[in-house]
């Protein structure tokens, strides 16, 4: 039977109480397949003596939009009879104000890697991130934490703070999971309209051509970014954006001058107000 607190003060010793090692999911809830992937890997790590822990915050101090906060999906009963059913042990679902002071004054900036794709068009939203993942860590003291890989920017980020502050939790990623057609599974999909959700596997198949030319051997990142943008845009819908498209070094989140692995290409687009993010890694043929 899964334990729900929400209570700040008592979680810590209540993941001392529990059976060791601890794994936690940490997530902002509208848990979709992808998370329960995150889950089950997590299971799988710790084994059935171990436990497993998701937090479900929607951290306010991440959302550089507040429509986008305001609008974030919160099917809080339906996420913990998931997780119920997935054998989560404990659930950690913190209210805003009891899990920040009213006068909060530090938080955790990195400040090379964030300042780059997501981080440049979504300001502040990387301390929030940081912030948010290291109060999560003292809380709960995990020994290991499970994260998507599609946020790809984000684990990056995560690994880095838990290298540069010496924190004794190991970040474990999970691939991306898909929807049949190819659009990676997000909380924000929901929210999109009919013909945008039908539409929006164009991000992937966009991504997806311009990886193929990897196997001409082209090493030049305007040819791939040329290809993935003419995919992108060809028949989009109205209301259809890019908010960036990139082609970096995967360890400094520059853009690459020659394609040699590991590169990503990796994009943000918009949906009228959604923002929904992809990457695909570009392999040396
Ligand atoms: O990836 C997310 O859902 C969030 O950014 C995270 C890591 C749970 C922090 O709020």
């Amino acid at each position: 039977m899964i334990k729900v607190t929400s209570d700040v003060k008592t979680i810590t010793q209540m993941t001392r109480d529990l059976p060791g090692p601890l794994a936690v999911v940490p997530t902002m809830g509208a848990l979709h397949e992808g998370h329960l992937a995150l889950i089950r890997r997590a299971r799988q790590l710790v084994g059935p003596g171990g436990t497993v822990a998701i937090s479900i915050f929607v951290n306010p101090i991440q959302f550089d939009r507040l429509s986008d906060l305001t609008n974030y999906p919160r099917p809080l009963k339906s996420d913990l009879a998931l997780c119920e059913k997935e054998g989560v042990d404990l659930a950690f679902t913190p209210q805003k104000d009891f899990f920040y002071h009213s006068d909060h004054s530090v938080l955790v900036t990195e400040s090379l890697l964030s300042k780059r794709l997501c981080g440049l068009s979504r300001p502040g939203h990387f301390d929030g991130v940081l912030t948010v993942v290291v109060k999560l860590f003292n809380l709960l003291q995990p020994t290991l934490a499970v994260f998507g890989d599609k946020d790809f920017q984000q684990i990056a980020l995560i690994r880095r703070m838990v290298r540069d502050l010496n924190m004794p939790v190991k970040i474990v990623g999970h691939p991306t999971v898909r929807e049949p057609d190819g659009l990676a599974l997000s909380s924000r999909n929901i929210r999109l309209t009919p013909e945008h959700r039908k539409d929006a596997p164009r991000i992937q198949r966009s991504l997806s051509a311009a990886s193929n030319l990897a196997v001409t051997g082209e090493q030049n990142p305007a040819a791939y970014l040329q290809c993935a943008k003419k995919h992108l845009l060809a028949n989009a819908p109205e209301g259809f954006s890019i908010d960036y498209l990139e082609l970096i070094d995967t360890k400094s989140m520059q853009a690459v001058s020659r394609v040699t692995r590991p590169a990503v290409l990796a994009t943000a687009c918009y949906y009228g107000e959604i923002r929904l993010i992809d990457h695909i890694n570009i392999q040396d043929q």
